[in-house]
């Protein structure tokens, strides 16, 4: 059985950021509301006509992480896409990629799993590179939420958390100790109706695409029940990362950098304090971007990357919770 480990790891946001005074502009919300409830201090929206989309700020991500795993597009085999928020109803974003990029003509797959999005892509490309069926994958969060969001006061409560980026790393067969030790997916679909966006969709009689698009239809903007979400989110979290270290014969005391699904700063806190963990294990930049659901741990494992937060051989653990519900960890050596 071969391995696989993270040898390239991007970012892209766009340049537009949208304080929490800028919102107010919208609806009724104020800035010590979204600070005390969420740790969000601004966001970065694109800005139409600014040439961002879901698949060109991947693009824009992956070339990054291409350069710094000291690849070209011609050497990955196979492109594994996470979002909610694809460009188009189908196709997915992974073929807009392998176009963008100019890469043979590899296989490319999306994962709609959310905000546990990018833990699945993980554990996904980390299979098809375990069996030897591929050599380097791209792996891809990204996401444009800020165009889908309810801006009243009626949305306020989802409205205020979403942001737009991208985050991507370069997964390589690994013939040493630096490899993905394992991968938790789990799920739950008795609460799909917690988080949900229900339109468009194929039901009967079905909600179709623009033609039919009401503004007042809030089927068509993203639904949270947050606090029951929150209560769900602060279990599955920590147990998730115990599993994970369990299957390893490790503690939290091992890890040496948490990389969250940045939903909300107090969900992280919630789950540093159950896991006994220091401020230096954890990664938190909900704060600059807000939750960027698939994109919000690759930027995060990206921007810890950069900061020097990650060293050769040290052992970091991503974790996410989200819509589904869906929830799952990977526990990697660097
Ligand atoms: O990423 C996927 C997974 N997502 C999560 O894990 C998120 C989980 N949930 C949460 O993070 C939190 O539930 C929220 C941040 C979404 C909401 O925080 P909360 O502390 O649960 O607030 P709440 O929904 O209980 O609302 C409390 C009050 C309400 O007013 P009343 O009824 O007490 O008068 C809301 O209407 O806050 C009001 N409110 C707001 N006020 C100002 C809700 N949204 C806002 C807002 N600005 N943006």
């Amino acid at each position: 059985m071969y391995k696989s480990k993270i040898t390239g790891l991007g970012k892209y946001v766009p340049d537009n950021i949208v304080t929490n005074d800028d919102l107010t502009k919208y609806m009724d919300t104020n800035d010590t509301w979204i600070r005390e409830r969420t740790g969000i201090e601004e966001r970065r929206w694109a800005v139409p006509g600014d040439g961002n989309t879901t698949a060109t700020m991947g693009v824009k991500a992956a070339k990054i992480a291409l350069d710094r795993a000291g690849l070209n597009p011609k050497d990955i085999d196979f492109i594994v896409f996470a979002t909610l928020s694809p460009d188009y109803y189908f196709p997915g974003s992974g073929v807009q990629v392998q176009e963008l990029l100019g890469c043979d003509t590899i296989g490319a797959l999306d994962i709609r799993n959310q905000c546990s999005g990018f833990v699945y892509a993980i554990a996904t490309a980390d299979q098809f590179i375990k069996t030897g069926m591929y050599k380097n994958i791209l792996v891809i969060g990204s996401e444009l939420q800020s165009s889908g969001i309810d801006l009243s006061t009626r949305g306020r409560g989802v409205g205020v958390i979403f942001g737009d980026g991208a985050g991507a790393v370069v997964l390589t067969r690994s013939n040493d100790e630096s490899h993905i030790l394992s991968n938790h997916l789990h799920s739950e679909g008795k609460y799909a109706k917690e988080l949900t966006v229900q339109a468009p969709g194929c039901t009967n009689p079905p909600k179709k695409l623009a033609e039919d698009w009401n503004p007042e239809d809030i089927t068509y903007y993203p639904y949270m029940n947050g606090n029951f979400v929150f209560k769900h989110a602060v279990t599955r979290f920590p147990e998730a990362i115990i599993e994970g270290l369990k299957t390893n014969n490790l503690t939290p005391a091992d890890i040496d950098l948490l990389i969250p699904h940045q939903a909300n700063l107090r969900i992280s806190q919630f789950v540093q304090r159950k896991l006994q963990m220091k401020d230096e294990q954890i990664m938190n930049n909900i704060q600059k971007y807000g939750n960027t659901t698939a994109a919000s741990i690759p930027i995060a494992l990206t921007e810890a990357w950069e900061q020097g937060r990650i060293k050769p051989g040290d052992l970091v653990v991503t974790a996410a919770f989200g819509s589904g519900f869906t929830w799952g960890s990977n526990i990697i050596k660097f």
